[in-house]
């Protein structure tokens, strides 16, 4: 069989989804022009010919688009979902008919299948791996470190996985460099913040049509995300609660005019909460115990392992499944706590993750990463590496240029001002 014969592998739900998924696809590229000029030098310039790249993301239009920037830049890309529940299987029919990108993802894979993707994924023997949350590399160096000769390195896109990539640097394994796509200034401010406050609230509100407004609502993290969790739910007239462990953080939230106080006290008075920490059960059995009837919990963390579910489960005489995306845990004590989304996050598993627009920058970021990698091949240190200052500048030009909003540029005088130390009061 020739090379050209060779069949395109993929394990996605439907293909005949593809229409849609285009459509889709199409329309969220309207809100990505920064990705899509990106995509159109990449068209012209090659810099990913010959090299194979693997990206593990949640599968959506947005990821689409920047899928199919990479493939017009030459790479020999492939697709699987950083998260059992957020694949969006008409985007990934669409990728795998019209444009011939291999994808492994289907909304609602067990974590078997999710594993044995990114067992696929390796057997791609990728140069570059674009991560959302370190799963494929953590299993590179765990099961094929071999493999490590092959890379030129990864892109991480997410604070979850720049913690398990910094405690990697840490143990002496990361042999390679990984761009910290997350700390771009034009990714956490915008993506982080304003896109999962309004995604996390149209997941909830999606999963479940209740009102906002009047409501006490508990965010359990003051990080980007939990920033834009709260000021979007203080914005449909909620009463927000912030919990967190880091004192500087909970100076802030109270500044920032909300209430700050241990999870062991919110637990009683509030009627949504939202983790957003990154770290595991912040919402244990006691607070459990202790929430009111009909109490509803999600995540918008990147992992499962915030809410401790298993606790949940044994103080359960029944659970039953009540809405899409919503189950009810009757407990033995007679009262009922309300789950979205078993967990996981709650913005891609109901809703359709951060809006195109923050995305934009987002992936205009990884993109810029996967190209940086690759014009400086052999020239960078093994260990976490910032995005360049004007690759991050560049991209908010572009995307103030493509809102239509100039800005102010400094006088020569005021030049010589900034760099001069002589001249005070
Ligand atoms: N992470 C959060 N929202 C996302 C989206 N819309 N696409 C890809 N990754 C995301």
């Amino acid at each position: 069989m020739t090379a050209t014969q060779v069949q395109l592998q993929y394990e996605v739900k439907d293909l005949s989804l593809a229409p849609l998924g285009r459509q889709r696809i199409e329309w969220a590229s309207r809100e990505m022009p920064v990705l899509r000029q990106i995509r159109d030098q990449f068209a012209k310039d090659k810099p990913f010919a010959g090299i194979r790249l693997v990206a593990c993301c949640h599968v959506t239009t947005e990821t689409a688009n920047l899928a199919i920037a990479l493939k017009a830049g030459g790479a020999d890309a492939l697709l699987i979902a950083s998260n059992p529940l957020s694949t969006q299987d008409d985007v990934a029919a669409c990728l795998v008919a019209d444009y011939g990108i291999p994808v492994f993802a289907f909304k609602g894979e067990d974590n078997e299948t999710y594993h044995r993707h990114v067992q696929i994924a390796l057997d791609h023997k990728p140069n570059i791996i674009i991560d959302d949350g370190s799963d494929v590399v953590a299993t590179l160096l765990q099961e094929r470190p071999h493999q490590i000769a092959d890379l030129i390195g990864t892109t991480e896109e997410t604070t979850t996985g720049i913690v398990r990539l910094k405690a990697m640097f840490k143990d002496g394994v990361l042999t390679f460099p990984a761009v910290n796509v997350n700390d771009a200034e034009t990714k956490h401010f915008f993506d982080n913040r304003y896109g999962t406050g309004q995604s996390t609230l149209d997941g909830i509100i999606r999963a479940t049509n209740i009102l906002l407004a009047g409501k006490t609502i508990v965010v359990a993290g003051y990080g980007w995300c939990g920033k834009g969790t709260a000021s979007r739910a203080r914005g449909m007239g909620a009463n927000v609660i912030v919990t967190e462990i880091n004192p500087v953080p909970a100076i802030e939230a109270t500044m920032d005019g909300f209430r700050v106080m241990p999870m062991d006290e919110a637990a009683a008075i509030g009627d949504i909460f939202i983790t957003v920490t990154g770290n595991k059960h912040v919402i244990r059995g006691e607070h459990f115990a202790s929430m009111k009837d009909g109490a509803i919990v999600c995540n918008s963390g990147h992992f499962d392992i915030e809410i401790d579910l298993k606790a949940l489960e044994a103080q359960a005489a029944d659970i039953s499944t009540v809405r899409p995306f919503t189950q009810e845990y009757k407990l033995k004590s007679g009262k009922s706590v309300i789950v979205l989304g078993e967990g996981r996050l709650i913005n891609l598993a109901a809703a359709e993750g951060h809006p195109s627009a923050v995305m934009d920058m987002s992936f205009a970021n990884q993109a810029k990463a996967c190209e940086y990698l690759v014009k400086n091949q052999g020239k960078l240190e093994p260990g976490i590496h910032s995005i360049p200052v004007e690759v991050d500048q560049e991209i908010a030009r572009l995307k103030l240029q493509a809102m239509g909003i100039s800005i102010d540029s400094l006088t020569a005088d005021q030049i010589e001002y900034i760099n001069s130390w002589t001249s005070g009061t």
